[in-house]
């Protein structure tokens, strides 16, 4: 049997694609304000500019490609049990042709009704307006994650990290709980790879190797590397 990589990836390995990140400069969260765009409550005081923000972010989406970050994950498959668990909203590790992704945060281009959750639906084109329905007659809300809402995958996620017989964390400032906590999960004689261009704080972590590399230029080095033990 394959031996099993586990890949937590964030918002810096798409923003070689051309995505904004969150917390570096130029972040959209220098732009925006958290409470204003990514909670509930702000969906409740504010629907049209909550939709807004994400219409925009899926806009953008469907005019950029994956980078080669992401093609590089894919190729990992020929050799090992390649699971990706990103905190992404974007579809990038699916267009490149990545078969297992589970989406922490939710997904950008589906939405979900505010009635019933498990009524999930795929958004034709860019734009969610208000108006737009679930079938029970509920507005459609963004299928995302916001500030303060419950993870419902980090179980199954933690799970996977528990499994890794290699763990590599790609491109996020692990600010975000619970996704920063799961490289806790990983058994401590499992390798552990950081790609990230910027000094992530990563503490007492066993077996950690640190490759401060933007995505594009560490993700298919490592890869590279891992192909060919
Ligand atoms: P952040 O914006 O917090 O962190 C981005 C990370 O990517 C930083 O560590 C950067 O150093 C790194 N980075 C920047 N350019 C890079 C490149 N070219 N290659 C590799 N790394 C690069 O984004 P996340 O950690 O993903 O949640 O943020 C976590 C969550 O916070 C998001 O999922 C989102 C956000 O608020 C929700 O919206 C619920």
């Amino acid at each position: 049997m394959n031996k099993k990589i586990v890949v937590l990836t964030g918002a810096g390995v798409s923003a070689e694609s051309g995505i904004r990140t969150f917390r570096d400069s130029w972040g959209l969260w220098e732009e925006y304000k958290i409470e204003d765009v990514a909670t509930f409550d702000a969906w409740v005081r504010n629907p049209v500019l909550v939709l807004e923000f994400y219409n925009q972010r899926r806009k953008q989406l469907c005019e950029v490609s994956p980078n080669l970050a992401h093609f590089a994950l894919v190729k990992l498959e020929e050799k090992y049990d390649v699971r990706i668990i990103t905190q992404n909203v974007d579809d990038l590790h699916e267009r490149a042709g990545s078969t297992n992704v589970m989406h922490l945060h939710g997904e950008l281009k589906k939405a979900r009704s505010t009635k019933d959750p498990e009524l999930v639906y795929e958004i034709e084109g860019w734009e969610l307006k208000i108006g737009d329905k679930c079938e029970k007659g509920s507005q459609l809300r963004p299928h995302i994650v916001w500030f303060g809402e419950a993870v419902p995958m980090i179980e199954p996620a933690s799970e996977l990290a528990s499994e890794a017989d290699i763990f590599i964390v790609i491109g996020t400032s692990l600010n975000v709980y619970p996704a920063a906590g799961l490289i806790h999960y990983v058994p401590a004689g499992s390798p552990k790879y950081l790609v990230d261009p910027n000094a992530v704080y990563l503490q007492g972590i066993p077996n950690l190797s640190i490759l401060q590399e933007k995505a594009g230029t560490g993700v298919p080095l490592l890869v590279e590397r891992l192909l060919s033990l």
